[in-house]
């Protein structure tokens, strides 16, 4: 089990081992923007870690592909669809 705390909605969900960020936001009755259904091609997910970043394994050759085509860059931007919290971690959606 893991936490994922939404820092700009207010809310706090408890994942299983596995689970998505994108996932725990659906868990959590929170829309984001999810284009390609989580298949890590349209980067509509993406998600600032304000805490946690390292309980998430590395970006992979695809999601780091597509990070590298967002507006808004940065260590701490992943793919809510791509990233598999091991741990507790926070996250903001907005700007
Ligand atoms: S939903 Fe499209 S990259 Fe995550």
């Amino acid at each position: 089990m893991a936490t994922v705390t939404i820092a700009d909605r207010n809310r706090v969900v408890e994942i299983p081992a596995g689970c998505s960020i994108l996932e725990a936001l659906e868990m959590a009755g929170v829309n984001i923007m999810h284009a390609c259904g989580g298949n890590c091609i349209c980067g509509t997910c993406n998600v600032v870690m304000l805490a946690g970043l390292e309980h998430l394994a590395p970006a992979n050759e695809p999601e780091q592909l597509i990070l590298k085509k967002l507006k808004r860059q940065g260590p701490n931007v992943r793919l809510a669809c791509q990233a598999h919290p091991a741990s507790d971690v926070t996250i903001q959606i907005g700007l």
